[in-house]
């Protein structure tokens, strides 16, 4: 049967809660950077799935692995061994910080399972008064209660208030008011090395820094959530690693398994021995499928060495939005590491930009009405940046 984007809009508006606001677009095909809607045009991807497809889509090397383990095993719960998770956990040891790894499905769950190791690990070493998480103000951390507590955004939690106790929020990139709020109530701060859904603010490194330290001090741990800015998205694997500091625990999600839903809690060896049989789990978490897709991820970001093109065409790609910024005078600020990249709006209306790039062939989005945000896939090229620059001269311009 043939459907068309107005039969799909219908169905949408009548079947699907009303949780989303969406682009009038039916992508049906992808390839690399590239996406085709349901009439055949072609358009550059510069959000790649929210920052998931990081090796870009439907890249022959992850779809023969997925078609591989579909094959041979879908699913059997995490009641028994699976080998793709073996393996998947083995090379995360490898090439991280962390000494083990919890799998779950998604960015929140993986920030639930830390808040929840945080505070088990803590209560067994320090006592059951340290239970509470400082996070930033401006944070995203998920949806689900325990991560949208986390999340410094209260205009988000507050229709489903109340949320669970313990949590505190500081300015990011305060350090004064971070080392405030740390105290011998504190099991952990977690923070975003760069704030994503919060409009793509970078961290200080000298707040990280220093957030690192008092945690060490004063016994909290240290999370960090690259949900949005590991895998490569910053020009690093983990973001961390630019910044010279080594976290306690670290939560992945969005890129890991290239688009296929997977979440990842990473921590140290002393840490995880928080966790005992029963205390956490999942059904889906780490099933054979996501694992052999995110082994996959990982070994194209290395042979095609995408990490490395993040961080040189994110490079490119930032001085050419200063040389946009110097030129267009709606375009007041212009923020970002590696493809994590945006600009800030004044007297434009980022929906509408977003909504004219459609039209002309690149995907771009857009947070709120002022910020225009960038995440393509790592693989994409400075000549295609050139060709969404060019787009973007001709509508801020304007
Ligand atoms: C930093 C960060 N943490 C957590 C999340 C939540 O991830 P998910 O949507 O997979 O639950 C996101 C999603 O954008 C994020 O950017």
């Amino acid at each position: 049967m043939h459907h068309d984007l107005e039969w799909v809009r219908k169905v949408d508006a009548e079947c699907l809660m009303p949780t989303y606001r969406r682009f009038p677009v039916l992508f049906v095909h992808g390839y690399g950077t590239r996406l085709w809607d349901h009439e055949g045009k072609e358009y550059v991807d510069f959000v790649s799935g929210l920052g998931a497809c990081v090796a870009g889509h439907c890249h022959a090397e992850i779809i023969a692995a997925v078609a591989r383990q579909a094959a041979q095993l879908i699913h059997v719960s995490n009641l028994y061994h699976m080998i793709p998770q073996a393996e998947l956990a083995e090379m995360l040891v490898r090439v991280s910080f962390a000494d083990r790894v919890f799998f779950c499905n998604s960015g929140t769950e993986a920030n639930e399972a830390a808040i929840k190791l945080a505070r088990k690990y803590m209560r067994a070493v320090r006592g059951e008064d340290r239970f509470q998480v400082v996070s930033a103000l401006r944070s995203f951390h998920g949806r689900t209660y325990g991560s949208l507590a986390a999340t410094g955004q209260p205009e988000k939690a507050e229709p489903f208030l109340p949320l669970p106790e313990g949590f505190v929020h500081v300015p990011y990139n305060d350090t004064a008011a971070l080392k405030d709020a740390v105290d011998e109530r504190t099991c952990a701060v977690l923070l975003e090395p760069v704030q994503g859904e919060g409009g793509v603010y970078v961290a200080d490194p000298l707040f990280l820094k220093a957030a690192s330290e008092v945690c060490r001090e004063r016994g909290a741990l240290f999370i960090l959530d690259e949900v949005q800015t590991g895998m490569g998205r910053t020009g690093s694997l983990f973001a961390y690693e630019q910044f010279g500091v080594v976290p306690d625990m670290m939560v992945v999600a969005k890129g890991l398994a290239g688009g296929l839903p997977i979440g990842a809690l990473l921590a140290t060896e002393e840490v995880a021995r928080g966790f005992s049989p029963g205390d956490h789990g999942s059904t889906f978490g780490g099933n054979p499928v996501v694992c052999a897709a995110a082994l996959a991820v990982l070994t194209v970001l290395q042979e095609e060495q995408l990490v490395e093109n993040a961080a040189r065409v994110g490079q490119y790609f930032l001085a050419r939005l200063r040389e946009l910024q110097g030129r267009a005078g709606c375009v007041c600020e212009v923020r970002g590491l590696g493809l994590m990249l945006a600009v800030e709006l004044e007297g434009k209306n980022a929906a509408q930009v977003a909504l004219s790039c459609l039209e002309k062939g690149y995907v771009v989005n857009n947070i709120g009405e002022r910020i225009l945000r960038f995440l393509p896939p790592l693989s994409i090229s400075t000549r295609e940046v050139d060709g969404l620059l060019a787009v973007l001269e001709e509508l801020l311009a304007a």
